[in-house]
């Protein structure tokens, strides 16, 4: 088996040196010895240290690499739309096989690579563009093929799961942690992709079409980042018993008309302590699947990082170069439902709020009408001085209303009718709540 590398980043100089260091149990799991044909990079003169690989490998042509005839396999990990979706769509349509960890590629435009793979007849695997070293795309695409997914809710960005975590630990802000984040090597230099959830929706949608069996796309999924989350919402949470965490959401639902949907969205909430999710912290991945059959499963570990992405990208290489020897490919893309996507207004949430407000009669029944007139229910209220129980009682309180489950237009609607009233001072946070409570 000849492999072109695209890319020897991060993630590609960890699948040279486990190449290099597992050659020979690859090749006995293979069935054939696995050779690098070829490897392309943007500077030819960059230090690569002691990469154990000849320096002759090396071009900066990808696409002279991809038309080789003796390549069989080709591996990409420079990320980025193009010109990675050209070269795979090259690649896939010359017949060859493709792995990929290209998240935003493929969230992006996956359809352009899944058509392009059944037109040549070659394997696309792409096991490490979600939650780097979990497997977790190969159990939803073959072990769950047999069951019905409902639900799967995921912590798939270590960057933002190590920003909340130190502020849940520490009670630092939000750029203070993505200070330390940035100075701990989690963050990169523009953060801005993880921070702004740009990355988790990418995530997300790779996870909704292989749970639904649906194409869904990035701009399918609703997406909201972590930079407004404050001290305070992390402190609103632990008084609740809840920590913070940004999820990536994809369940089945049903329009008006009960036509069946899917809804996928990205956002910071507050989930109890005692979910699963709650105790997933650092910089680590976790995603949690409800199936009808097979009941809840929980997926944990490293999101990120050279060697466990590297892990996965080689289980996908064995696993094509397998298919390869055998003259056979895996099942292809399975999006026969269909379904259509929901919006997020029509997605079914609850909200925790808390309202800064006049003390006085009759604030508590005004604050309640507003929710009464957008047919949100309340689940719980409570309320204190403003600034706490030390302050002991002034002109102001503070107000904190948990709604029970209502669609997403709804509680936004509430929240923005109470921003006008004069007796709400100001509205000092706003979070979703997930999982129970
Ligand atoms: P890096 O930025 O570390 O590496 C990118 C590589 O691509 C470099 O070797 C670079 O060459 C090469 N490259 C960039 N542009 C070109 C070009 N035009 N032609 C040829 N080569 C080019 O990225 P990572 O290794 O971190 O990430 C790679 C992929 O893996 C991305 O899709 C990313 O989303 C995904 N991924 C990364 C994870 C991680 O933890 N890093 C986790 C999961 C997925 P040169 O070396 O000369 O600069
Ligand atoms: N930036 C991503 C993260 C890398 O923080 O999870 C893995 O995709």
């Amino acid at each position: 088996m000849r492999l072109a590398l695209l890319g020897c980043g991060t993630v590609g100089s960890e699948v040279v040196r486990l190449l290099h260091e597992q050659s020979a149990d690859l090749a006995a799991r293979i069935g054939a010895p696995l050779e690098i044909a070829g490897i392309a990079v943007r500077r030819l003169g960059r230090d690569r240290g002691d990469l154990p690989v000849d320096p002759a490998l090396f071009t900066t042509d990808a696409l002279g690499l991809i038309k080789r005839d003796d390549v069989d396999v080709v591996v990409e990990v420079v990320g980025g739309i193009e010109p990675a979706r050209s070269w795979l769509v090259e690649a896939l349509r010359a017949g060859k096989s493709v792995v990929t960890a290209n998240k935003a590629l493929l969230a992006e435009d996956g359809a352009s690579l899944h058509d392009a793979a059944a037109e040549g007849g070659g394997d696309l695997y792409y096991e490490a563009s979600v939650a780097g070293a979990i497997p977790l795309l190969r159990p939803l695409r073959e072990s769950l093929h047999g069951d019905r997914i409902n639900r799967v809710t995921g912590i798939v960005n270590g960057t933002t799961n190590f920003i909340l975590s130190a502020m849940d630990a520490t009670g630092a802000g939000f750029a203070e942690a993505l200070e330390e984040a940035t100075e701990l090597g989690y963050a990169e230099a523009d953060p801005t992709a993880d921070v702004e959830g740009f990355d988790a929706a990418a995530k997300a949608a790779i996870l909704a079409s292989l749970a639904f069996h649906t194409r869904v796309g990035a701009a399918d999924v609703h997406r909201e980042g972590i930079t407004e989350v404050t001290a305070a919402d992390v402190a609103s949470a632990k008084a609740m018993g809840c920590t913070i965490k940004l999820l990536c959401i994809a369940a089945r639902g049903a329009d008006a008309a009960g036509r069946e949907t899917v809804s996928v969205r990205v956002h910071p909430a507050m989930i109890p302590l005692a979910h699963p999710l709650a105790s997933v912290g650092d910089a680590f991945n976790a995603v949690f699947v409800e199936a009808e059959a097979a009941g809840p499963l929980m997926f944990y570990g490293r999101g990120a990082g050279g060697a466990p992405t590297a892990s996965a990208v080689l289980g996908d290489v064995v696993a094509v170069s397998r298919n390869r020897l055998a003259g056979v490919r895996s099942a292809s893309e399975s999006a026969y439902a269909d379904l259509p996507v929901r919006p997020m207004g029509e997605a079914l949430t609850r909200y925790h709020i808390s309202l800064d407000v006049a003390d006085r009669p009759g604030v508590l029944a005004a604050v309640a009408g507003v929710f009464a007139r957008h047919d949100v229910s309340i689940a719980t209220v409570r309320q204190g001085p403003a600034g706490g129980e030390a302050a002991g009682r002034g002109e102001d309180a503070d107000l904190v209303i948990v709604t029970h489950v209502a669609p997403d237009a709804a509680l936004a609607a509430t929240v923005r009718e109470l921003r006008g009233l004069d007796i709400v001072r100001s509205v000092a946070s706003v979070l979703r709540v997930e999982g129970g409570l």
